[in-house]
């Protein structure tokens, strides 16, 4: 009886021993230490024993059992603590993978803002005429803004642009005209520079006005520039950037810093439009530029890109281009970067 309690306790710390999962360990568990188990069975007989025997194998067969429960312990432990180690594997996330194809979000990088897809074309196609691009700040000071461009203090045109002050003194660039300045200040003759950017009014805002919005500058200086010349380039630009043949027409208008100034309409899907201010510039503009009027001249013109953008897509609240609602802007998909 002793040998046989010793043989279910050597089995069973052997099958312990090299159980891999849990699922063997209660199987030993099972036919060793539990209910119906080998120990079980050597207890349950014991009654049949002769009286002096009965101590000796109770007591073997005790030792036997919970020397086997402490080995099982043990090896669940260990177990456990195996399988933990293998899931946080397993579950640990490689962020640099690929979503799957069915994510519940669509993989789309994002969109060019419709403005930014039509400054972009804008730019390309100036280039292409042999106009530089120029970058001027937003935050401006009145001599740029106003003062250089013939707009003195008190002069009405200052009121037309309302202006955003700065505490300081400097202000919000009301248009991208000032770049004509630090064109001219920066440059020698002959000049053929373009600015895009925005532009800040402080208006009361509706469909069609917004505190924020984008202007494209033009402007060329070169020897005996007249209004043919303007034409004829202003012509070839917008055809190009509107992607058809267009039919341009001049009306005479009044800006401080052409003479003589003019608003140009172009025709577009069968309409009359007016699209842009344009001009000779002024003698004394260029004198502020430091361009000698008597050696030089040019032309400029200053357009809009917003109100382009929204005939180009019939959107009919301006409000929506700055407004920065994903669902608006993922509607002009075009020009998608990874
Ligand atoms: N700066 C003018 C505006 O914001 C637009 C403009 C008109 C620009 C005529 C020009 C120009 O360069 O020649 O209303």
């Amino acid at each position: 009886m002793l040998d046989q309690i010793r043989d279910i306790e050597q089995e069973a710390l052997a099958a312990l021993a090299a159980a891999s999962d849990l699922d063997a360990l209660e199987a030993v568990e099972a036919r060793t230490t539990g209910k119906r188990g080998a120990l079980a069975d050597v207890l349950r007989g014991i009654g049949k024993l002769p009286g002096d025997q009965r101590t000796a194998v109770g007591q073997a067969a005790n030792a036997a059992r919970k020397a086997v429960e402490a080995a099982l312990e043990a090896r669940r432990t260990a177990l456990e603590a195996e399988r933990e180690a293998a899931l946080g594997t397993l579950e640990a996330l490689d962020l640099t993978q690929p979503a799957p194809g069915d994510a519940p979000w669509p993989r789309t990088g994002g969109t060019i803002h419709p403005v930014q897809q039509l400054i972009r074309r804008v730019e390309d196609v100036c280039q292409g005429m042999g106009f530089d691009l120029l970058d001027g700040p937003w935050v401006e000071d009145e001599q740029h803004n106003f003062t250089a461009l013939n707009i003195p203090p008190g002069h009405p045109a200052r009121d037309m642009q309302d202006t955003f002050w700065l505490t300081d003194g400097h202000l919000l660039r009301t248009h991208t005209s000032p770049v004509q300045i630090r064109a001219m200040r920066e440059r020698t003759p002959p000049i053929r520079a373009v600015a895009v950017g925005r532009v800040f009014r402080n208006e009361e805002l509706d469909a069609t006005h917004e505190h924020t919005f984008h202007q494209i500058e033009g402007l060329l200086v070169d020897r005996e520039v007249n209004v043919g010349h303007m034409v004829h380039v202003l012509r070839g630009l917008i055809a190009e950037i509107l992607e058809s043949d267009v039919e341009v027409r001049l009306r005479p208008a009044y800006f401080p810093f052409v003479e003589p100034g003019f608003e140009m309409d172009v025709t577009y899907r069968g309409r009359w439009m007016e699209l842009l201010g344009c001009g000779l510039v002024h003698p004394d503009v260029l004198r502020q530029g430091g361009v000698d009027p008597a050696a030089w001249s040019g032309f400029a013109f200053g357009m809009g890109i917003d109100r382009l953008v929204l005939l180009k897509y019939g959107i009919e609240d301006i409000r929506h281009l700055m407004g920065g609602d994903l669902r608006f802007l993922r509607q002009f998909g075009s020009g998608v970067e990874a």
